[in-house]
Formats: structure tokens, sequence, C-alpha cells
């Protein structure tokens, strides 16, 4: 048994992201400023957008989208009900309706089949969610959003290095929000981004993100002469400070090299679990780049004496932190009462939400450290497998 509790998403921080961020404390200047320009322009180059707007949170970037193609009351939005209840959280800021479209079994991203059936005259946009790091088909819902005159939104909280084919996450859709949440791929305590190719949107977003005045603070307190800043819009605090930045900056120059560690995590974990009936390993899909944020092992519950609940308890037991991305999200007691959802109606969602445990999988692990991952997953399956397996 471990000594220490293993952290589920332990961010790996350098000593150069320390120095980074004592030089902005020492700077005097906190606040939106040169490090976040350059973070935006440095990640904005990675992902291959034209803009990046530095901003508090995924759920910030994800809610200004929105704002900016002038969602109304009644509007319908399209996405997964496998999300974080952000997603649909933001549409509902606006009094519109979020619309679920079913995943797939395999993938474990919205079906575009699903999409397609899904879609009103009502409908404004579509929000994917390339959920775990996995990408969704962009090209096929670009392609939908096309035909119906919709925006797409992509939510790639989890997905920073992700691609199908050459098509990278970050300028495949019209813009994709991004997270830096303490357990994500790249951290900055709180914050997010916003990516398009629309320089129009990219303004407009930042004026919106800093309380709709056309000026920024670095603009009126810079060594710049003096100009009063005027309201344009009823804008939001969603600001990126240079704190945040400061941490960001050298966590991105590293996306890939990290990337490779949690490959490797990845490949020891499929092949430490493939021999075992009882769990699912994920799907392997050729033709994308799959970002390695969330290692989803899929319980065979019929194999199994206990639940995924009781496996996470059991996982904790061992002093191995676990997570569950996610339970359905329209089973979810608001949306339940909101909109009469029951269970039945996204089954593929309420299929991966009853049977999906997260393991950890970051950059800061150590080989020992997923060594005692694996021996904690056989020796939980081992003590709980079922002797005769229930014909259904
Ligand atoms: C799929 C998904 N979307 C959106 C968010 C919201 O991100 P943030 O915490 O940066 O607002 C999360 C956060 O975990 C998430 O997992």
């Amino acid at each position: 048994m471990r000594e220490q509790f293993l952290t589920f998403g332990r961010p790996l921080i350098g000593e150069e992201d320390v120095a980074e961020v004592l030089d902005t404390l020492a700077s005097g200047w906190l606040g939106t400023g040169p490090k976040t320009k350059l973070f935006e322009a440095r990640f904005a180059e990675y992902v291959g957008a034209r803009c990046a707007v530095g901003v508090s949170s995924c759920t910030a970037a994800l809610h200004l989208g929105l704002d900016l193609i002038g969602v109304r009351e009644g509007d319908e939005i399209i996405t997964s009900p496998l999300t974080f209840p952000a997603t649909a959280n933001v549409v509902e800021h606006f009094r519109a309706r979020p619309v679920f479209a079913d995943v797939d079994r395999g993938t474990m991203t919205i079906d575009a089949g699903q999409v397609e059936a899904a879609v009103t005259p009502r409908t404004r946009a579509i929000i994917p969610v390339h959920l775990a790091g996995r990408p969704c088909d962009m090209p096929k819902l670009l392609e939908i959003a096309g035909r119906h005159g919709l925006t797409v939104i992509d939510d790639a909280a989890h997905a920073i290095e992700a691609a199908v084919g050459r098509l990278k996450i970050g300028s495949a859709g019209h813009m994709t929000a991004f997270s830096f949440y303490v357990t994500k791929n790249l951290v900055t305590g709180e914050g997010g981004m916003l990516t398009t190719d629309r320089a129009e949107w990219a303004e407009s977003a930042r004026v919106r993100s800093l309380h709709g005045i056309d000026s920024d603070a670095w603009k009126r307190y810079g060594a710049e002469g003096f100009t009063p800043y005027d309201t344009v819009y009823p804008g939001y605090k969603y600001n990126m400070t240079d704190m945040q930045a400061s941490l960001g900056l050298h966590q991105l120059a590293r996306l890939d090299a990290s990337l490779a560690v949690r490959e490797r995590h990845w490949a020891r974990y499929d092949e430490a679990f493939g021999d075992l009936d009882e769990v699912i390993t994920p799907m392997r899909q050729p033709g994308i780049r799959h970002a390695r944020h969330l290692y989803t092992l899929l319980l065979r519950l019929e194999c199994l004496t206990i639940d995924r609940n009781q496996f996470v308890d059991e996982l904790k037991r061992r002093r191995i932190g676990a997570g569950v991305h996610f339970t359905a999200l329209h089973l979810h007691t608001y949306y339940r009462e909101r909109y009469g959802y029951t269970r039945g109606m996204f089954p593929n969602a309420e299929w991966i939400g009853d049977r999906t445990v997260s393991l950890p999988l970051s950059a800061a692990l150590s080989d020992a450290d997923v060594d005692d991952v694996v021996a904690a997953v056989r020796e939980i399956v081992a003590g709980n497998r079922r002797a005769v397996i229930p014909v259904s």
C-alpha cells in the first residue's frame, strides 16, 4: 500500500514556472498585461488559430462565445450529455435551451448523426466536447453546421494538443474554448482561452471580457498618453491576469514533452489491463491525435460484485485518487426538473456515465506511481470478480 495519497490530476510545475511567477510578482504588474499578450500569441501559434483571447476559465470562454453570436431566450444549442455541467449551464444563462445529442459508445464524443437529428429552426450553435482529450468528428460537425447555418463553439477543456488528421483543435471550430483549471494538461490555477480565426470576434471577446470597456488597464496605466475609457457593452469580468499567464508560459513550451510522458503512462495502462475481462480500455482510433487528458476505464459491471462508486472508493482506500468524467448531465437534478429528462433518453451517455472511472494521468506521475495504480486496479478486480456472470 502507498504511503502518500496519489492526488488525481496533479500538475507538473517546474522551476521555470515558479521563476516566471516570481518575476511577475516583482514586476509590479499582476493584472492583464504583457505576459497575457505573450501567452495569447504563443497559444494561438500552438493551436494554429489567428486569434486567442485569454480569459478566467473555459466556462467564461464558452459563455463569451455564445454572447458573441447573440444567443437569445428560446434559442437551442446542441451539446453532449456526457460533459461537465458548465458546458450546458452557460446556455441556460441566456435562457436558451441546451439540447442534448447522445454520444458514441466507443469514442464517447457526440454522435454527428444524433446532432443532425436534433437540429430545428431554433438551433443556433453546436458545442461539441472533446471528451478526455479525444477530438470529435469536426469535419462532419462543421459540414452539418454549414448546411444549417450554425456556429460551432467546441469545448476543448480537455484537448489542447488534439487534432483530427491535420485539423488542429483550436483552429477547427468557429470558436474554441480551453481550460487551464488545476487538473488540466496546462494549468494556470484558474484560466481559459477563446480561440478563433475571426478577428472581429476576438476583438469583441476582449472588450466583453473586461466589463465592455474599450481600453484595458495595461493601456490606461501604461507609459503611453492618457485616454479615458468608454463603456461600449455591458461586459463581464473574465480577463486573464499576468499572474495566470506567467504560470502557463513555460508549460505551453513543454506541452508536447508532457504529452509524451502521458502517452507512455497510457500505454502502460493499456498493456496492464488488456487481459482483464472486467474492464474496457479506451478505444484506439487511427487518424486522430488524442490529447491524453483522462484515462477512462470502463467497468463491465456484470462481471463485478461492486459498482463504479464502490470501485472509486476502493481505489481511494488504496490511496489512489480517481475521478468520474462524467455522470450523464441530463440526469442531474436541474436538467431533470427543468426539461423532464429521464433515464433511457440518452442511453450511451448513461451507459458510460454508470461505468467510467478516470485513473491518474499526469506528466507529474512517476513510473512507480503508475505501477501502484495498476496494482490497485488489478487487486480490486481480483477481489470483486463475479463468480457466475448473470445472463441478461
Ligand atoms: C468538458 C469541460 N468543459 C468545461 C469545463 C469548465 O472549465 P473551467 O473550470 O476552466 O471553467 C470543464 C472543467 O472541468 C470541463 O471538464
